[in-house]
């Protein structure tokens, strides 16, 4: 019962159980978190988007990254804007940081503002993979890159192993190939995968 409360608010938190599930996430993604964050070498004066941000650990990570540069994070669950708003709070009020409601179907930004546009544990909850990945390119600066982070990799050894958190949630888990052919499809080049011995993290990164 209480597995079931707390996961099915992984895609979209909200309420008693929500608030449990960011407090989770930002503690249960540290790790593959700043293992993919490792993949890009930020300069200090990058503009960045985070999708999906959740309770915004992957944004104030990303402020430590970047001298004068901004971070964005962006997600759908009111629940997440308010606990990464609070997450946030010293680097949104000295203007490095800021946390908005919306939706990676369709980003309130202008073309080419983006330097890099990070995805962390959220790809598998889009609507329209390819369509959103093209959204995420159109808000990409030229060269801009895309690093979408995953930690439920399904692999040969242990292919049933997420089997009951995508039925809970109804989502699939992802292969190394079909994140290289949806990066591809919607565009990228120089499309990369990393993965983590011993565990099940994939990173995927490319640029626009
Ligand atoms: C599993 S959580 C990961 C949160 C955070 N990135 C982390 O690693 O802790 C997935 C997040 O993606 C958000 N999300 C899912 N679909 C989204 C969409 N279409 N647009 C914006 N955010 C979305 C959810 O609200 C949730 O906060």
């Amino acid at each position: 019962m209480k597995y079931h409360k707390l996961v099915e608010n992984a895609g979209r938190p909200k309420g008693f159980w929500g608030k449990l599930m960011i407090n989770s996430m930002n503690k249960g993604h540290v790790g593959v978190t700043q293992w993919g964050l490792e993949h890009i070498d930020f300069q200090l004066n990058y503009n960045v988007l985070d999708v999906g941000c959740g309770g915004g650990k992957a944004v104030a990570e990303i402020c430590e990254k970047i001298g004068n540069g901004k971070v964005y994070g962006v997600d759908y669950s009111e629940l997440c804007v308010k606990k990464s708003k609070k997450l946030n709070k010293n680097n949104i009020l000295c203007g490095k940081a800021a946390i908005m409601l919306a939706s990676v179907s369709d980003l309130p930004f202008s073309d080419n503002s983006f330097d890099v546009v990070t995805a962390i544990e959220t790809y598998y909850f889009w609507p329209d993979k390819i369509k959103n990945l093209k959204e995420i390119y159109r808000v990409l600066k030229k060269d801009g890159k895309i690093l979408l982070v995953f930690e439920m990799l399904k692999t040969d050894d242990d292919p049933m192993k997420w089997n009951k958190v995508e039925k809970t949630l109804s989502i699939k888990s992802v292969t190394e190939d079909e994140i290289k052919k949806a990066l591809a499809d919607a565009g990228y080049s120089d499309v990369k995968t990393y993965t983590k011995k011993g565990t099940t993290w994939l990173c995927a990164a490319a640029q626009k």
